[in-house]
């Protein structure tokens, strides 16, 4: 398989050059930028990519890869960061600039390989405050902007290009076009990468693994996907829990232990366990908390169907790359955002070796595989539910009364976006709670009770979302059944921020 690798800077959408990149079927991946030569070699790519990043080139503990690597004479796009690099490295100058930000007018002065079949202009996302002064020798201006007068320069060769803006961002018209012609044309890597040559590549690599295999399994579909997978490869040596922590939606560990039963041939155990975490979470209010009670009750609850039904040697889990990078361990330079239970809150005495074989994958990336293993259409148009369950959808302490509301307010936001055919159209949906409470008044009397947040959005990956202008009809009986059908809210609210700056999950 063709591959290119994306030396991450610390752009917090380095990542989204590689799915750009593998939705046009070449697979691409992300490794810190202070990869090693002989790391990166054997990764035996057919182009690199510098990432854009927040420092300066010029500052002296400036983010630089191994020398070695720019005499690996593999085709070489900087973005961005990896711009000012490739000027610098190439002896032209960087200096700071007017900071620009946001979408400007790149003119095409050179359209034959990066910028071929454009146009003559382009808007282009802009987010910098440096920039390229004076250009390598041997390198030619192929477009500029306004304000970047080498916003696209080429080596003579044409293969080391740098850009100044972010064809990754949807904002930056015909983006996928200049890094498709980099990709395809300037590396020459072929559009192999396929979600069935995934599973072929998975299932061999997974039948090859010694030992049992214990898979936690939500009812999501990535850890459905993820049993199905093992299943494949390993049959009866594995073994599915389902674990029902109190945090569920409303019904749903019946729902769940039926379809796993109906539909594969997977061994299924339903453990429940919630008081034991419920238990766990009595007063505690802070988040991050929270989630780490979460995770490590998991553990706890697998290590013990561990002990009395093994032995296993290996935990399974859902795990995907977002998940990977927004907790921090992807081992680049990104700021941790939450931590998620699945990746970072295994703790040290676990002695179960961990299988993730999502962990380089997207969602949608991961519904494909889904379709293929002809999972139920129900299950995979279900929207993703995070790993802690309501624990991060209910702000502050979890109490009977908070889980109660955010249950049945979620169920009646999910029904009616059901009946008013917008379900499968959003990414996510549900109410959450806090201890915020407000007066109404109820018959003649008046009421003090809790403000529900309706959540809705929309995405494609959950790293960014924005939230759905829902109708204020279906907003409204949304309203009208969350207050009449459950007595102790009083008030509720639509949330309208977007991600960023705000996250999906209030917590
Ligand atoms: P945020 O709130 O970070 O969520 O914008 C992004 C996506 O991830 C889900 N999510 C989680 N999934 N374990 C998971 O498996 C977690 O700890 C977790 N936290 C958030 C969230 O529902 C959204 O789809």
């Amino acid at each position: 398989m063709d591959k290119i690798v994306v030396l991450d800077f610390g752009s917090q959408y380095s990542h989204l050059i590689c799915r750009r990149i593998r939705e046009f079927s070449v697979y691409a991946e992300l490794v810190p930028y202070d990869i090693s030569y002989e790391e990166l070699q054997k990764l035996n790519p057919k182009g690199i990519i510098f990432s854009g990043g927040p420092s300066s080139v010029y500052n002296s503990d400036a983010p630089v890869p191994e020398n070695k690597i720019f005499e690996m004479n593999l085709p070489l796009l900087g973005i961005c960061y990896g711009h000012q690099l490739i000027v610098n490295k190439y002896g032209g100058k960087v200096k700071r600039a007017n900071k620009e930000y946001g979408s400007s007018l790149l003119t095409i002065d050179n359209d034959k390989d990066l910028l071929n079949g454009i146009g003559e202009s382009v808007r282009a996302w802009m987010s910098h405050g440096d920039e390229a002064e004076q250009i390598p020798p041997g390198f030619q201006v192929i477009g500029h902007t306004e304000g970047a007068k080498a916003a696209a320069i080429a080596s003579e060769d044409k293969s080391i290009y740098g850009i100044q803006f972010h064809p990754e961002v949807v904002h930056t018209e015909q983006g996928t076009e200049i890094l498709k012609n980099f990709v395809l044309k300037v590396c020459g890597a072929n559009q192999d990468w396929t979600m069935e040559g995934f599973i072929d590549t998975t299932v061999e690599k997974i039948s090859k693994i010694e030992g049992n295999v214990l898979c936690g399994v939500s009812g999501g579909i990535d850890s459905t996907v993820v049993a199905l997978l093992i299943h494949k490869a390993i049959g009866d040596r594995l073994k599915c829990v389902f674990v029902n922590n109190g945090l569920l939606r409303l019904n749903e560990e019946k729902e769940i232990e039926e379809m796993f039963k109906d539909n594969f041939k997977v061994e299924f155990t339903s453990i429940d366990a919630i008081n034991q975490f419920l238990g766990k979470l009595r007063g505690v209010e802070d988040p991050e908390k929270k989630r780490m009670i979460v995770g490590e009750e998991f553990i706890h609850v697998f290590t013990e169907f561990a002990e009395k039904n093994g032995p296993f040697k290996w935990l399974a889990q859902g795990t995907l790359y977002p998940d990977v990078i927004e907790s921090g361990v992807s081992k680049g330079p990104a700021a941790v955002i939450k931590s998620h239970h699945n990746v970072g809150g295994l703790p040290e005495w676990l002695n179960l070796e961990i299988l993730e074989p999502l962990r380089e994958l997207y969602k949608d990336e991961v519904r494909k595989i889904a379709k293929i293993l002809e999972v139920p259409e129900k299950l995979f148009m279900r929207h993703p539910f995070p790993g802690p369950g309501l624990a991060v959808r209910i702000i502050g302490e979890v109490t009977p009364t908070k889980l109660k509301i955010a249950k049945v307010a979620s169920r009646i936001v999910e029904d009616e976006l059901l009946e008013a055919n917008l379900y499968d159209k959003v990414w996510q949906a549900y109410a959450a709670v806090g201890d915020d409470r407000a007066v109404g008044v109820v018959g003649d009397e008046r009421r003090y009770g809790n403000i529900v947040m309706i959540r809705v959005v929309d995405s494609i990956d959950a790293m960014t979302a924005d939230w759905t202008r829902l109708p204020h009809g279906l907003l409204e009986k949304m309203s009208n059944r969350i207050t009449n059908e459950i007595e102790d809210v009083t008030w509720v609210t639509y949330t309208i921020s977007s991600k960023p700056p705000a996250t999906i999950e209030p917590q």
